[in-house]
């Protein structure tokens, strides 16, 4: 979907009001600078393609499920000693942003 069809499906949604959850463009440009900011491009690239084997592609995997994993790793529930450091710097809203953000590519 490019992004002038998102802007008027959420357009519609939000005219309508039955739908939530659609991401304002603000919201994924403001995710596209965090991600760089805070370094997740070096491993999952800008488009949220692993740059290496071992760094998992995030383009197009579900925002909430994102979301938490990035909780988990910060609290140590999810282990992993790179995305641990990682996640030290994220507060909740950019965790929000950073998956609603790779979602979208
Ligand atoms: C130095 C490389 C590196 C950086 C930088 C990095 N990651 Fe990761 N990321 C990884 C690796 C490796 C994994 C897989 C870890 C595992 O096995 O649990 C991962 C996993 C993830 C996952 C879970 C994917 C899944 O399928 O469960 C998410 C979400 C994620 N990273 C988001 C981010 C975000 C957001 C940032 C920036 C704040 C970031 N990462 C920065 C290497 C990195």
């Amino acid at each position: 979907m490019t992004l002038g069809h998102r802007i008027v499906l959420c357009t519609l949604a939000a005219a309508s009001l039955m739908l939530s959850g659609c991401d304002r463009p603000a919201d994924i440009s403001r995710g596209a600078a965090l991600a760089q900011e805070t370094g997740c491009v070096a491993c999952h690239g800008l488009n949220g393609r692993g740059t290496g084997p071992t760094f998992p592609n995030l383009n197009g995997q579900h925002a909430h499920y994102m979301f938490e994993q990035l909780v988990k790793y910060r609290s140590g529930e999810r282990v992993n000693v790179i995305m641990y450091e990682q996640a030290q710097q994220l507060s909740r809203s950019d965790m929000d942003l950073l998956s609603r953000y790779y979602a979208a590519q």
